[in-house]
């Protein structure tokens, strides 16, 4: 998005508050790939979509720093709503504990560490919202997976479905990832299960709907 724009719709919204400021700076200053995290403006739409959905569970799948699990958890309306977030980099953990619990949302929040293809099966429960935010290349192995807890009429946001563009343009060679994103794109596009839109906000996200 051109800067100025973003710049504009950064100050005619919710301001993303101190704490997720100081996590975006401390993502940037001390993490690699800083780009992964969600930041202000998706932030916010994540917020704005749990406030909409009123899910009780939700999960996610790829935690990085923390700065999407604090969004998603911040707009939960239900008292006793909670989120399963799950990160594989174990390096990552202390970071984002100690983030959780400087955040009013700590007893909310249920942070698991490893690969989510191995933790998923044995978390038992059934989310309202998903937000897929983990490996690019294992996107249709975590919605095969996760399709079975989602309650009937709940909702998945994937996120980097347009990958920089590279779903129309992948240059020389295409690489996993792209591969891995033009798989999934196919997969939901074909399944009847669900209604599906994608809307080309940042690196691209697809809401989908699982019918009743
Ligand atoms: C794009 S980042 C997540 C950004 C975060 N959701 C946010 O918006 O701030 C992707 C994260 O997924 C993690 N990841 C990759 N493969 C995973 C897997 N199989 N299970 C759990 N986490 C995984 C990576 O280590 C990385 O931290």
């Amino acid at each position: 998005m051109q800067e100025e724009l973003e710049e504009y719709i950064l100050s005619h919204i919710d301001a993303e508050g101190d704490a997720l400021a100081r996590l975006n700076r401390e993502t940037h200053l001390f993490h690699l790939r800083p780009r992964m995290c969600s930041g202000h403006l998706q932030g916010r739409l994540l917020k704005m979509f749990v406030r909409m959905i009123n899910p009780h569970n939700i999960l996610e799948l790829g935690t990085f720093t923390g700065y999407s699990a604090l969004c998603l958890a911040e707009g939960l309306i239900a008292p006793d709503g909670e989120l399963h977030t799950i990160e594989i980099d174990d390096e990552l953990e202390d970071f984002i504990r100690n983030h959780f619990e400087a955040s009013p949302f700590a007893e909310r929040i249920n942070l698991h560490i490893g690969d989510a293809r191995e933790i998923l099966p044995s978390l038992g429960k059934t989310f309202d919202l998903v937000f897929m935010d983990a490996n690019k290349r294992e996107y249709c192995e975590y919605y095969d997976l996760v399709f079975p807890m989602l309650s009937p009429g709940g909702f998945i946001i994937a996120d980097n479905t347009l990958w920089d563009g590279k779903v129309v343009d992948w240059g020389k060679k295409l690489d996993a990832q792209t591969e891995g994103i033009l798989k999934f794109n196919d997969y939901i596009a074909q399944d009847k299960r669900v209604e599906k839109v994608i809307i080309p906000l940042r690196d691209g996200l697809t809401i989908i709907y699982k019918k009743p």
